[in-house]
């Protein structure tokens, strides 16, 4: 099922999300639901409280060309960065259609557990190590526009506060 997509400035995307105890069938479905809405929207990426679910879990998929390589983590943390930087151009799709570089480790390990409740631990590069950031951002309240200059951020937001106001009239 797809579910609605929230769009900044909303404060369900400003809070910290709780831990997931347990992988439980709702859970599963939720994993599900989210990947289904983020490859329909499109995007390579999405957290739980996008969909306004305050939970730990993050889906992406950040293959482009060739099979499809759905990913759930459950309680994603970074278990390690690099100190190289890698800068790429990102966007959200609570953000639609803003763009901004954003500067973050060029690699990092990140431990999760996975939809059927075990611990895996993998080394991202790439777009994969953006994204896989990105979305763990999401559980902590930040948006990618939060490590933008003042100016820059208050514009996005302004154009997104009318972006809902035109929506809501639709
Ligand atoms: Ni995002």
């Amino acid at each position: 099922m797809i579910r609605p997509i929230l769009i900044h400035p909303d404060p369900r995307l400003k809070k910290l999300c709780e831990p997931v105890a347990e992988i439980t069938p709702e859970l599963r479905q939720l994993a599900a639901d989210m990947l289904e809405t983020m490859y329909d929207a499109p995007g390579v990426g999405l957290a739980a409280p996008q969909v306004g679910v305050l939970k730990r879990l993050i889906v992406m998929d950040c293959i482009k060309d060739g099979p499809a390589q759905p990913m759930a983590l459950f309680n994603p943390v970074v278990t390690w960065a690099s100190e190289d930087l890698s800068t790429y151009e990102e966007g959200c799709l609570s953000i639609p259609e803003q763009y901004a570089d954003v500067n973050r480790p060029a690699e990092v390990i990140v431990r999760w557990t996975d939809v059927d409740g075990a611990t895996q631990e993998r080394q991202f590069s790439g777009l994969w190590s953006t994204c896989v950031q990105h979305e763990i951002d999401h559980l902590d309240g930040k948006l990618f526009i939060d490590y933008l200059g003042p100016l820059k951020r208050q514009m996005i937001t302004r154009k997104m506060t009318k972006l809902k106001r035109e929506r809501a009239r639709e």
